[in-house]
C-alpha cells in the first residue's frame, strides 16, 4: 500500500517522495507532508507508530500546519488510521485528509489503485500549497 501511495505521489512532477520504514522523530518537521501507514492490531495502531508520535511529542517536534495522511489494511474494525489522524490533528495541529484510506486484508488491484489515487491527491494538495 505504501509503495502504491508513493507511486501515485510521484506522478505529480516536481515532488520529492521518501518512503521509509523508520524515520527519526526530529526529521518529521523537514517534510511538507507526513503519510503514515499502519495496520489495525488489537484495535490500535502499530507500536512503531505509537512510539514515533510519543517521541515526537516528547521532543516537541513541530508539525503544525503540515499535511497529515493515514492509511492501512485491517481485518474487521480498522480504526488505526483514524486514530493516527486524530493524533495528527489534535496533538500536532496538522491539516489532515479525511477519511483515512482503509483496505480489508491484502489490497487487490482496486485497493492499490485507491492507494495511487491517494498519493496523487496528496501531491496535488502540496503543489497547491506551495
Ligand atoms: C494479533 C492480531 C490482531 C489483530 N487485531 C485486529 C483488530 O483489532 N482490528 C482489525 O480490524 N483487524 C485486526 N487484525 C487484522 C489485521 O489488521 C489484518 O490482518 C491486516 O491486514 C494486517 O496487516 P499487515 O499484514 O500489514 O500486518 C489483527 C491481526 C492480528 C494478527
Amino acid at each position: 500500500m505504501a509503495k502504491a501511495v508513493a507511486e501515485g505521489a510521484k506522478t505529480v512532477q516536481g515532488l520529492e517522495v521518501e518512503l521509509s520504514y523508520y524515520v527519526a522523530p526530529e526529521l518529521l518537521s523537514s517534510f511538507d507532508a507526513v503519510v503514515i501507514g499502519t495496520p489495525t492490531y488489537h484495535h490500535d495502531m502499530s507500536l512503531d507508530m505509537k512510539k514515533l508520535f510519543e517521541e515526537a511529542a516528547e521532543k516537541n517536534v513541530s508539525l503544525k500546519g503540515k499535511l497529515g495522511v493515514a492509511f492501512g489494511s485491517y481485518g474487521w474494525s480498522g480504526e488505526a488510521p483514524k486514530l493516527v489522524l486524530e493524533i495528527m490533528k489534535n496533538k500536532f495541529e496538522m491539516s489532515v485528509i479525511e477519511p483515512p484510506l482503509v483496505v480489508k486484508y491484502a489490497p487487490d488491484a482496486g485497493g492499490l489503485e485507491k492507494c495511487r489515487e491517494l498519493g496523487e491527491r496528496i501531491a496535488e494538495r502540496l503543489m497547491h500549497l506551495t
